[in-house]
This record gives structure tokens, sequence and C-alpha cells, in this order.
């Protein structure tokens, strides 16, 4: 029987061909989003497998989810008819003894499956997501194996990574600021800049991708759309500007709707008052922060410090105020309603989703006149201390850092505040434009309120 050639034509970018052509000890590609990184990754990966009898490639993600979708359906259609795939051992075998095996390490031990195997050639995708020890039991793996034939082939690894993840910084610190340690040799680093706009197929098929990574808040944008390292560091909140998101107090318009955001702590306890101005920018216009009051007490703190007169629509409070407490066996959200704070509502709590949505009530808005949709009156003056301090988590790139504990409540508690105000968290029963109802003063039913944010 004849054998049936197939003809796969290629057309990689520039970018992508230094990337082809690179055979350093090291090479990461790296930056923007959607530059052609996981393309040229698998594309490499077959050309050695083709070109090298019996090269054993590990090409790893971090998770078995973003490994199939990123490389398996696309390498089985590349493959179909050149390499079998053995679903069983999650690898691709070529008929020259060729091997590519698909790998994840879900959990930080997961490499460990990997030890005492010889790898010529390893492919990380997202290097940023592999923490460094991760990074470094793999580099033990990637050797010349028995079965491969050219003994003088120069073991290496491929990286693809975009900037932020729990690795960023040991990606960061070989390729990028490259400050190489004791026994790391500076010519076995090769970094290439990946760029949408290096992406003929995507800038042809769908232009609009980059009108999507335009529109990402700033830091993200920064990081994603230019491929900006740095710009996971430094102040988290770098758009935050006093003269611009601060104002003199004045008396909130008593028709505006008002709620109050609870960050609760024995060792802290912060509450913001805020108020939803006509044209739906968000002011808050009071602050309490006190160390040391036990849940009673805050919340008749709370209460004093709230004028008869004003009306607060619901108070939205850490989720953990739910959980019953192991002494009194009651939980902090029964202490404080009983204590006569009515309408508390479970915060949502998606830390990286809610400090985005801050990121955009900080921007300048267009529909506003330039002006952005949050105020901060100048007698809050710990949100105003804690907000330009905070720093961003060493491991979780887009996370603020939980350090130095005591700025990080009043933040927090302005989180929680502005995740409860975006639509999809808002239940529709609860009518928007009734406002003559004191809701502290409210009958006990209400306490089943509690539960009208769904997760
Ligand atoms: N040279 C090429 N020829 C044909 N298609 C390509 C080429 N380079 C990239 N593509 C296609 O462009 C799209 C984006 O590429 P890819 O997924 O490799 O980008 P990426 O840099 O890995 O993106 P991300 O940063 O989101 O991981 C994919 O559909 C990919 O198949
Ligand atoms: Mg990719």
């Amino acid at each position: 029987m004849g054998r049936v050639m197939r003809e796969h034509i290629i057309t990689p970018n520039r970018k992508q061909i230094t990337f082809f052509e690179s055979d350093a000890k090291y090479t990461a590609y790296g930056g923007a989003r959607g530059g052609g990184k996981s393309w040229a990754m698998r594309t490499k990966l077959v050309l050695l497998a083709l070109n090298y009898k019996g090269i054993q490639i590990l090409l790893l993600r971090r998770t078995l989810g973003e490994l199939r979708e990123n490389h398996l359906f696309p390498l089985l259609k590349m493959l179909a008819g050149i390499a079998v795939f053995v679903s069983t051992d999650k690898e691709f075998r070529f008929p020259n003894g060729s091997r590519i095996k698909l790998g994840y390490c879900d959990n930080e031990n997961d490499v460990l499956q990997f030890q005492g195997q010889s790898y010529e050639v390893i492919g990380l995708e997202e290097a940023t997501h592999f923490t460094e020890k991760q990074y470094t039991a793999l580099t033990e793996c990637n050797r010349i194996s028995g079965s491969m034939e050219y003994k003088d082939f120069k073991p290496r690894m491929y990286f693809t990574c975009n900037p932020g993840g729990v690795g960023h910084d040991w990606v960061k610190r070989l390729f990028i600021d490259k400050n190489y340690r004791t026994n790391e040799n500076s010519r076995d680093y090769f970094f290439i800049k990946s760029l949408v706009f290096d992406n003929h197929f995507l800038m042809e098929h769908n232009p609009e991708y980059v009108d999507t990574l335009k529109a990402l808040p700033e830091v993200r944008r920064r990081a994603m759309l230019y491929g900006d390292w740095n710009s996971f560091e430094g102040a988290f909140f770098p758009e935050f500007d006093y003269e611009k998101h601060t104002a003199e107090p004045f008396m909130p318009d008593k028709n505006w709707i008002k709620f109050r955001a609870l960050d609760y702590g024995l060792d802290m306890t912060c509450c913001l008052w805020l108020a939803i101005t006509n044209d739906g920018r968000i002011i808050v216009y009071r602050e309490l922060y006190e160390e040391g009051l036990i849940i009673s007490e805050a919340t008749k703190r709370i209460l004093a410090a709230t004028p008869k007169t004003e009306t607060i629509r619901y108070t939205v409070a850490s989720p953990d105020l739910w959980n019953r407490r192991q002494e009194s066996g009651k939980s902090g959200f029964e202490i404080i309603t009983k204590n006569g704070m009515k309408r508390l509502q479970k915060a949502n709590n998606a830390r990286i989703t809610g400090w985005r949505v801050m990121r955009e009530y900080l921007k300048e808005r267009y529909e506003l006149e330039g002006k952005p949709k949050l105020t901060i009156f100048r007698n809050c003056r710990n949100l105003l201390h804690s907000l330009p301090l905070l720093r961003f988590d060493e491991y979780v790139k887009e996370d603020a850092a939980d350090t130095p504990h005591d700025i990080t409540h009043a933040p927090e508690a302005l989180r929680y505040a502005l995740m409860s105000r975006e639509p999809m968290f808002i239940k529709k029963s609860v009518p928007f434009t009734s406002s003559i109802y004191n809701f502290d003063s409210a009958s006990p039913e209400d306490d089943e309120y509690e539960s009208f944010i769904k997760y």
C-alpha cells in the first residue's frame, strides 16, 4: 500500500520564525495576548518531532481543561494521519519514534509525576501560571532520553507567557529583568516579545479583538495589549488621584439612594456610607474605622453614626459574618440583626472581579464629562490613606496584597459596596426608587432579606 502524504502549509509571522529558530536552553515567547504564542508552541514541537527521530517532548499547561482546549483539539486536527494519539497516556506517537506527551500540573506536587523521566524538549504554556518550584522541578527532567538518536541535541525548554499569575516574578526575573543568580548563565535565556499586532491571522479575521484588549481596565490593558511586565507592580490603584477622586464633604441629597458597606473584624471594623447620585455616580460620604469592637458594639456604633433622618437601603457585609461562631453558636449576622441593623446583605467576595469593578469606577468617564464614577469625601481619612498604599499581591498578580493588614479593611469595604451595585448582583425585586423607608428600624421579617444575592 502506498503512503499517503499530507501537506501542511504554515505561514508563521516574523516573531514566530524567531521562536522556531531559537535553540537557546530557555526560550520565552511572551507579553501581550493573542500574538500567536500557543500556535507557535505546538507547531514548533511538531516540527521537532518530525525532524528528530525518537525525540521525547513534554507539553504542559496548568490545567487539563486548558490543555484540551488550547492544544489537544488543534493537535488532533493538525496531526491526523501523521501521528497517533494514545489517550490513556495522553501522548502523540510518531512513526519515527518521536513522542509529544501532554500534561498538566493542577497542584504544586503534580510535577513530581515527571520525576525521573527524560524529555529533550519541554514546552511550558502560560509559564506564569506555574510556580518557580514547579519550573525548577521540570528543569531536572530536561535531558537526553534513551530513545533520542541525536545524542548531541541540546535539551531545551520553550515557554509562552503573559504577565500576571503565580509565576510572574520568576519569569520576569529570568527573561525581562535578566537578573541572574550565581549558577544561571545569561546566554541560556532568550526572550521574544509578542504583540497582538504581530498576529496577521487575528488582525485579518478578528480585528475587533484589539478593541476588546483596548477596553480592558488600565493595568490589565497595559499588560495584555502592550505586554508590560511592570504593570502589576507598585501601587495597586495607580489610577487613584486625590485631586480627581475626592471632594470636600457636603450633605448628600436626601433623595439619593444610600447604603453601607461593612468589613468587620475584631482588630478593625470599617464601615462606609455610600450614596448614588442621580447621574449614577457613587459617593463615599462617611466612614467608621475603629479597633477592638465586638460585633454588637460595632453594630451600635454604626447605627449611632447614621442620623435618624437618613434612609439606608441595605448594608453589604463580609460573607464570613454568616458563619456560626464556635464560642456562641451564633453567626455575626444574627448578632448584628438582633442589635437592630436590618437588611444585611452578604457581599460578593470575588476579589479579582471586584478590584476590576473598582478600577472601572476610578476611570474618567466620557459620559460624565471626564469625571470618574467614584468620589470619596475628604473626611473619609482612613479610606483615603489606605487606597494609595495598597500593593499588588506577590503571588496572585491581579489581587491586592493582604499586608500590611491594617490598610486592607477600607478598600475591601469599598469593594463590597461597588460589587453590590453590579447589575448581575442586584435583586430585581428591590424597587430602585422606593426610598422613604428606614430599614434600620424595619420589622424582624426583613431578616430573610439576607439571602437576596445568589452565588
Ligand atoms: N501563523 C499562524 N497561522 C495561522 N493561524 C495563526 C497563526 N498564528 C496564530 N494563529 C491563530 O491566531 C489565534 C491566536 O493565536 P494563539 O492562540 O496562538 O495566541 P496566543 O498568543 O497564545 O494568545 P493568548 O495570549 O490568549 O494565549 C489562534 O486562532 C491561532 O490558531
Ligand atoms: Mg496562548
